[in-house]
Protein backbone atom coordinates (compact mmCIF):
# COMPACT_ATOMS: atom_id res chain seq x y z
CA UNK A 1 0.00 0.00 0.00
CA UNK A 2 1.67 3.21 -0.94
CA UNK A 3 1.59 5.79 1.91
CA UNK A 4 -1.38 7.93 1.71
CA UNK A 5 -3.16 4.57 1.38
CA UNK A 6 -1.66 3.35 4.60
CA UNK A 7 -3.48 6.11 6.53
CA UNK A 8 -6.41 6.50 5.17
CA UNK A 9 -7.03 2.35 6.12
CA UNK A 10 -5.19 3.11 9.46
CA UNK A 11 -7.81 6.31 9.67
CA UNK A 12 -10.90 4.34 8.46
CA UNK A 13 -10.09 1.52 10.85
CA UNK A 14 -10.50 3.69 13.50
CA UNK A 15 -13.87 5.22 12.31
CA UNK A 16 -15.38 1.99 11.99
CA UNK A 17 -13.94 1.02 15.46
CA UNK A 18 -15.52 3.88 17.25
CA UNK A 19 -19.05 3.72 15.04
CA UNK A 20 -19.65 -0.15 15.54
CA UNK A 21 -21.95 -0.22 18.17
CA UNK A 22 -24.41 2.66 17.10
CA UNK A 23 -23.65 0.81 12.88
CA UNK A 24 -25.16 -1.71 14.30
CA UNK A 25 -28.16 -0.52 15.89
CA UNK A 26 -28.88 2.43 13.57
CA UNK A 27 -28.02 1.20 10.24
CA UNK A 28 -27.63 -2.78 9.71
CA UNK A 29 -30.59 -3.16 11.83
CA UNK A 30 -32.30 0.35 12.03
CA UNK A 31 -33.04 2.53 9.15
CA UNK A 32 -35.51 1.46 7.17
CA UNK A 33 -34.03 1.68 3.76
CA UNK A 34 -30.80 -0.06 4.60
CA UNK A 35 -32.68 -2.83 5.66
CA UNK A 36 -35.02 -2.80 3.17
CA UNK A 37 -31.79 -2.84 0.75
CA UNK A 38 -30.19 -5.76 2.67
CA UNK A 39 -33.27 -7.77 2.56
CA UNK A 40 -32.91 -7.49 -0.93
CA UNK A 41 -29.12 -8.04 -0.94
CA UNK A 42 -30.23 -11.69 1.34
CA UNK A 43 -32.85 -12.79 -0.81
CA UNK A 44 -30.71 -12.20 -4.23
CA UNK A 45 -27.32 -14.67 -2.47
CA UNK A 46 -30.20 -17.27 -1.19
CA UNK A 47 -31.51 -17.28 -4.84
CA UNK A 48 -27.94 -17.67 -5.84
CA UNK A 49 -26.93 -20.19 -3.05
CA UNK A 50 -29.96 -22.62 -4.13
CA UNK A 51 -29.40 -22.63 -7.83
CA UNK A 52 -25.79 -23.80 -7.32
CA UNK A 53 -27.06 -26.30 -4.26
CA UNK A 54 -29.03 -27.75 -7.23
CA UNK A 55 -27.29 -27.61 -10.35
CA UNK A 56 -23.75 -27.58 -9.48
CA UNK A 57 -21.92 -30.18 -7.51
CA UNK A 58 -19.01 -28.50 -5.31
CA UNK A 59 -19.71 -27.10 -1.72
CA UNK A 60 -19.79 -23.57 -1.18
CA UNK A 61 -17.88 -21.17 0.71
CA UNK A 62 -19.51 -17.64 1.19
CA UNK A 63 -16.86 -15.34 1.88
CA UNK A 64 -18.00 -12.01 3.07
CA UNK A 65 -15.43 -9.06 2.29
CA UNK A 66 -16.29 -6.21 5.20
CA UNK A 67 -18.09 -8.54 6.93
CA UNK A 68 -19.04 -6.42 9.62
CA UNK A 69 -21.34 -7.44 12.44
CA UNK A 70 -22.08 -10.77 10.85
CA UNK A 71 -24.85 -10.57 8.95
CA UNK A 72 -24.56 -13.84 6.67
CA UNK A 73 -22.58 -15.96 9.48
CA UNK A 74 -25.86 -15.53 11.33
CA UNK A 75 -28.33 -15.73 8.37
CA UNK A 76 -26.75 -19.38 6.86
CA UNK A 77 -25.81 -20.32 10.58
CA UNK A 78 -29.17 -20.31 11.60
CA UNK A 79 -31.84 -18.96 9.72
CA UNK A 80 -31.64 -20.19 6.30
CA UNK A 81 -29.88 -23.74 5.82
CA UNK A 82 -27.92 -24.77 2.10
CA UNK A 83 -27.13 -27.64 2.31
CA UNK A 84 -24.24 -26.98 0.04
CA UNK A 85 -22.75 -23.93 2.07
CA UNK A 86 -20.23 -25.39 3.87
CA UNK A 87 -18.50 -22.46 5.22
CA UNK A 88 -19.21 -18.40 6.05
CA UNK A 89 -15.90 -16.74 6.52
CA UNK A 90 -15.56 -13.42 6.94
CA UNK A 91 -12.63 -10.65 6.68
CA UNK A 92 -13.24 -7.15 8.38
CA UNK A 93 -10.44 -4.52 9.67
CA UNK A 94 -12.23 -3.59 12.27
CA UNK A 95 -11.80 -5.65 15.65
CA UNK A 96 -14.90 -3.72 17.15
CA UNK A 97 -17.20 -4.89 14.20
CA UNK A 98 -16.36 -7.94 14.51
CA UNK A 99 -16.35 -8.16 18.57
CA UNK A 100 -19.79 -7.33 17.61
CA UNK A 101 -20.34 -10.72 15.26
CA UNK A 102 -18.55 -12.85 17.78
CA UNK A 103 -20.92 -12.05 20.26
CA UNK A 104 -23.94 -11.69 17.94
CA UNK A 105 -22.94 -15.69 17.50
CA UNK A 106 -23.05 -16.58 20.90
CA UNK A 107 -26.26 -14.55 21.66
CA UNK A 108 -27.52 -16.94 18.63
CA UNK A 109 -26.51 -20.43 19.81
CA UNK A 110 -24.15 -20.87 17.06
CA UNK A 111 -20.74 -20.19 17.98
CA UNK A 112 -18.05 -22.85 17.22
CA UNK A 113 -20.91 -24.37 14.89
CA UNK A 114 -19.13 -27.19 12.40
CA UNK A 115 -21.78 -27.13 9.20
CA UNK A 116 -21.65 -24.39 7.87
CA UNK A 117 -18.18 -23.36 9.60
CA UNK A 118 -18.43 -20.20 10.99
CA UNK A 119 -14.92 -17.94 10.81
CA UNK A 120 -13.74 -14.80 11.00
CA UNK A 121 -10.57 -13.17 10.40
CA UNK A 122 -9.22 -9.29 11.22
CA UNK A 123 -7.34 -8.09 7.95
CA UNK A 124 -7.66 -6.02 4.47
CA UNK A 125 -10.04 -6.79 2.24
CA UNK A 126 -7.18 -6.01 -0.16
CA UNK A 127 -5.12 -8.99 0.69
CA UNK A 128 -7.57 -11.59 -0.35
CA UNK A 129 -5.64 -14.95 -1.04
CA UNK A 130 -6.72 -16.82 -3.89
CA UNK A 131 -9.50 -19.76 -3.29
CA UNK A 132 -8.74 -23.21 -3.88
CA UNK A 133 -10.77 -25.32 -5.63
CA UNK A 134 -12.06 -27.64 -3.50
CA UNK A 135 -14.94 -25.64 -2.53
CA UNK A 136 -16.71 -23.28 -5.11
CA UNK A 137 -15.88 -19.70 -3.53
CA UNK A 138 -19.16 -17.19 -3.39
CA UNK A 139 -16.97 -13.79 -2.21
CA UNK A 140 -19.39 -10.93 -1.88
CA UNK A 141 -18.83 -7.32 -1.04
CA UNK A 142 -22.12 -6.43 0.15
CA UNK A 143 -24.40 -3.06 1.06
CA UNK A 144 -22.22 -0.21 -0.03
CA UNK A 145 -18.86 -1.59 1.59
CA UNK A 146 -17.13 -0.52 -1.96
CA UNK A 147 -18.15 3.16 -0.88
CA UNK A 148 -16.08 2.77 2.45
CA UNK A 149 -12.98 1.17 1.20
CA UNK A 150 -10.57 3.89 1.01
CA UNK A 151 -11.83 5.58 -2.12
CA UNK A 152 -11.70 5.35 -5.72
CA UNK A 153 -8.02 3.51 -5.32
CA UNK A 154 -8.98 0.72 -2.19
CA UNK A 155 -12.48 0.47 -4.64
CA UNK A 156 -9.87 -0.78 -7.26
CA UNK A 157 -8.11 -2.94 -5.26
CA UNK A 158 -11.45 -4.71 -3.76
CA UNK A 159 -12.31 -5.17 -7.65
CA UNK A 160 -8.58 -6.67 -8.31
CA UNK A 161 -8.78 -8.55 -4.59
CA UNK A 162 -12.18 -10.16 -5.66
CA UNK A 163 -10.78 -11.82 -8.94
CA UNK A 164 -7.71 -13.20 -7.43
CA UNK A 165 -9.83 -14.46 -4.16
CA UNK A 166 -12.33 -16.83 -6.81
CA UNK A 167 -10.46 -17.07 -10.18
CA UNK A 168 -8.37 -20.41 -9.45
CA UNK A 169 -11.13 -21.78 -8.14
CA UNK A 170 -13.95 -20.57 -10.76
CA UNK A 171 -16.06 -19.44 -8.24
CA UNK A 172 -18.00 -15.91 -8.56
CA UNK A 173 -17.40 -12.49 -6.69
CA UNK A 174 -20.54 -9.87 -6.22
CA UNK A 175 -20.29 -6.17 -5.13
CA UNK A 176 -23.20 -4.85 -4.33
CA UNK A 177 -22.86 -0.86 -4.43
CA UNK A 178 -25.18 2.02 -4.32
CA UNK A 179 -25.77 4.28 -7.91
CA UNK A 180 -24.17 7.84 -7.79
CA UNK A 181 -27.23 9.17 -9.46
CA UNK A 182 -29.52 8.29 -6.34
CA UNK A 183 -27.67 10.17 -4.16
CA UNK A 184 -30.13 13.26 -3.61
CA UNK A 185 -33.09 10.72 -3.11
CA UNK A 186 -31.23 8.47 -0.92
CA UNK A 187 -27.36 9.11 0.41
CA UNK A 188 -28.75 12.26 2.09
CA UNK A 189 -31.99 12.11 4.12
CA UNK A 190 -30.07 8.35 4.93
CA UNK A 191 -27.14 10.11 6.70
CA UNK A 192 -28.75 12.80 7.91
CA UNK A 193 -30.90 11.01 10.01
CA UNK A 194 -28.32 8.55 11.25
CA UNK A 195 -25.82 11.19 12.38
CA UNK A 196 -24.99 9.76 15.30
CA UNK A 197 -23.39 7.21 13.89
CA UNK A 198 -20.40 8.43 11.63
CA UNK A 199 -20.67 12.14 12.96
CA UNK A 200 -22.86 15.12 11.72
CA UNK A 201 -22.91 15.17 7.64
CA UNK A 202 -19.94 18.39 6.08
CA UNK A 203 -22.92 19.67 4.25
CA UNK A 204 -25.15 20.16 7.30
CA UNK A 205 -24.92 23.49 9.15
CA UNK A 206 -24.25 25.05 11.94
CA UNK A 207 -21.30 23.24 13.44
CA UNK A 208 -21.97 24.22 16.41
CA UNK A 209 -21.89 20.56 18.33
CA UNK A 210 -19.68 18.78 15.57
CA UNK A 211 -16.94 17.80 17.39
CA UNK A 212 -16.05 14.34 19.51
CA UNK A 213 -17.57 15.52 22.83
CA UNK A 214 -21.17 15.90 21.62
CA UNK A 215 -23.54 13.26 20.20
CA UNK A 216 -26.27 14.80 17.82
CA UNK A 217 -29.30 12.42 18.04
CA UNK A 218 -31.79 12.48 15.19
CA UNK A 219 -35.82 12.69 16.26
CA UNK A 220 -36.77 10.45 13.52
CA UNK A 221 -35.12 8.36 10.53
CA UNK A 222 -35.75 10.70 6.98
CA UNK A 223 -36.66 8.15 4.41
CA UNK A 224 -35.59 8.31 1.18
CA UNK A 225 -36.99 10.98 -1.40
CA UNK A 226 -37.87 13.33 1.61
CA UNK A 227 -36.81 16.64 0.65
CA UNK A 228 -37.01 18.33 3.97
CA UNK A 229 -34.14 20.77 3.94
CA UNK A 230 -33.58 20.96 8.15
CA UNK A 231 -32.99 18.33 10.87
CA UNK A 232 -34.23 18.42 14.40
CA UNK A 233 -31.61 16.68 16.90
CA UNK A 234 -31.30 16.49 20.45
CA UNK A 235 -27.48 17.47 21.53
CA UNK A 236 -25.68 15.26 24.61
CA UNK A 237 -22.63 16.08 26.06
CA UNK A 238 -21.09 13.02 28.16
CA UNK A 239 -24.45 10.76 27.82
CA UNK A 240 -26.11 13.81 29.21
CA UNK A 241 -29.19 15.64 27.40
CA UNK A 242 -28.06 19.12 27.17
CA UNK A 243 -30.09 20.06 24.31
CA UNK A 244 -33.32 18.44 23.84
CA UNK A 245 -34.09 20.70 20.30
CA UNK A 246 -31.43 21.66 17.91
CA UNK A 247 -31.89 22.55 14.08
CA UNK A 248 -29.27 21.69 11.38
CA UNK A 249 -29.84 23.18 7.97
CA UNK A 250 -27.96 22.36 4.57
CA UNK A 251 -25.76 24.31 2.95
CA UNK A 252 -26.87 24.83 -0.58
CA UNK A 253 -23.21 24.85 -2.24
CA UNK A 254 -21.99 21.84 -0.03
CA UNK A 255 -24.97 20.08 -0.81
CA UNK A 256 -24.65 20.53 -4.24
CA UNK A 257 -21.42 19.31 -4.49
CA UNK A 258 -22.26 16.02 -2.63
CA UNK A 259 -24.51 15.35 -5.17
CA UNK A 260 -21.88 16.20 -8.07
CA UNK A 261 -18.80 14.33 -6.82
CA UNK A 262 -20.89 11.26 -5.17
CA UNK A 263 -18.83 11.86 -2.14
CA UNK A 264 -20.03 11.88 1.67
CA UNK A 265 -17.86 13.29 4.19
CA UNK A 266 -18.54 13.83 8.08
CA UNK A 267 -17.15 15.99 10.72
CA UNK A 268 -16.06 12.45 12.27
CA UNK A 269 -13.43 11.60 9.33
CA UNK A 270 -16.26 9.73 7.89
CA UNK A 271 -16.23 9.30 4.16
CA UNK A 272 -18.20 6.99 1.36
CA UNK A 273 -18.38 7.19 -1.99
CA UNK A 274 -21.53 6.34 -4.08
CA UNK A 275 -20.18 5.72 -7.65
CA UNK A 276 -21.68 6.15 -11.00
CA UNK A 277 -22.96 2.84 -13.20
CA UNK A 278 -20.21 4.00 -15.80
CA UNK A 279 -17.98 3.66 -13.22
CA UNK A 280 -18.50 0.52 -12.17
CA UNK A 281 -18.40 -0.73 -15.45
CA UNK A 282 -14.99 1.34 -16.32
CA UNK A 283 -13.68 -0.81 -13.16
CA UNK A 284 -15.37 -3.86 -14.27
CA UNK A 285 -14.02 -3.93 -17.87
CA UNK A 286 -10.73 -3.01 -16.20
CA UNK A 287 -9.85 -4.92 -13.62
CA UNK A 288 -12.31 -8.52 -14.37
CA UNK A 289 -11.24 -7.80 -18.50
CA UNK A 290 -12.15 -10.78 -20.83
CA UNK A 291 -13.89 -12.92 -18.05
CA UNK A 292 -17.83 -13.70 -17.87
CA UNK A 293 -19.40 -11.02 -15.67
CA UNK A 294 -22.64 -9.15 -15.49
CA UNK A 295 -23.66 -5.32 -14.42
CA UNK A 296 -27.10 -5.42 -13.46
CA UNK A 297 -28.96 -2.05 -11.64
CA UNK A 298 -30.88 -3.39 -8.47
CA UNK A 299 -34.34 -2.08 -9.63
CA UNK A 300 -34.10 -4.37 -12.64
CA UNK A 301 -34.37 -7.34 -9.65
CA UNK A 302 -36.48 -5.52 -7.29
CA UNK A 303 -37.73 -2.41 -7.23
CA UNK A 304 -39.25 -2.16 -4.29
CA UNK A 305 -36.45 -2.97 -1.94
CA UNK A 306 -33.48 -1.83 -4.12
CA UNK A 307 -33.85 1.08 -6.52
CA UNK A 308 -30.85 2.50 -5.85
CA UNK A 309 -28.68 -0.54 -5.93
CA UNK A 310 -26.16 -1.88 -8.79
CA UNK A 311 -24.38 -5.71 -9.04
CA UNK A 312 -21.01 -6.38 -10.49
CA UNK A 313 -20.86 -10.12 -10.57
CA UNK A 314 -17.81 -11.80 -11.86
CA UNK A 315 -18.48 -15.15 -12.21
CA UNK A 316 -15.41 -16.87 -13.58
CA UNK A 317 -16.92 -20.23 -15.02
CA UNK A 318 -20.10 -18.74 -16.57
CA UNK A 319 -22.30 -21.07 -14.03
CA UNK A 320 -24.78 -18.34 -13.41
CA UNK A 321 -25.83 -17.54 -16.77
CA UNK A 322 -28.97 -19.38 -16.79
CA UNK A 323 -29.69 -18.19 -13.68
CA UNK A 324 -28.91 -14.45 -14.78
CA UNK A 325 -31.10 -15.25 -17.48
CA UNK A 326 -34.31 -15.81 -15.53
CA UNK A 327 -34.19 -13.22 -12.88
CA UNK A 328 -34.10 -10.44 -15.17
C1 LIG B 1 -20.95 -0.76 5.23
S1 LIG B 1 -20.19 -1.84 6.43
C2 LIG B 1 -20.92 -3.36 5.89
C3 LIG B 1 -20.98 -4.47 6.91
C4 LIG B 1 -21.55 -5.80 6.43
N1 LIG B 1 -21.05 -6.21 5.14
C5 LIG B 1 -23.07 -5.79 6.40
O1 LIG B 1 -23.61 -6.01 5.32
O2 LIG B 1 -23.70 -5.61 7.42
C6 LIG B 1 -18.55 -1.85 5.80
C7 LIG B 1 -17.55 -2.70 6.56
O3 LIG B 1 -16.32 -2.68 5.82
C8 LIG B 1 -15.22 -2.66 6.73
N2 LIG B 1 -14.04 -2.16 5.99
C9 LIG B 1 -13.84 -0.93 5.41
N3 LIG B 1 -12.67 -0.89 4.75
C10 LIG B 1 -12.11 -2.12 4.89
C11 LIG B 1 -10.90 -2.71 4.42
N4 LIG B 1 -10.04 -2.06 3.65
N5 LIG B 1 -10.64 -4.00 4.76
C12 LIG B 1 -11.49 -4.72 5.54
N6 LIG B 1 -12.66 -4.20 6.01
C13 LIG B 1 -12.97 -2.92 5.68
C14 LIG B 1 -15.72 -1.80 7.89
O4 LIG B 1 -15.05 -2.09 9.08
C15 LIG B 1 -17.22 -2.20 7.95
O5 LIG B 1 -17.43 -3.24 8.89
Amino acid sequence: MGESMQLKYQRDRKVWDNCAITYEDQIVSGHPDVVAYEKFEENFLDKVCLYLDKNYESSLKIIDVGCGSGRLHVRYGKYVKIPSIENVSGVDFSEKMLEIARLKLKQEGIEGLSCPVLEFEQGSAFDLQPETATVLPVAVNLINSLGVMQGEKGAQKLFKAMRRCVEHAGGIAIISCYQKAFIKQYALPQYESTLNVCGQPAWLKPDTFASEKYILKPKFFKRANHDGLSLEVEVYENNKLIKPSFFLYRDNKLTEQVIKSGKIKTYSDYGSNWYSFSQIEDWMKEHWNGLPMYHIPTQAIDPENAEAGQLAILDINNILKEFISKIL
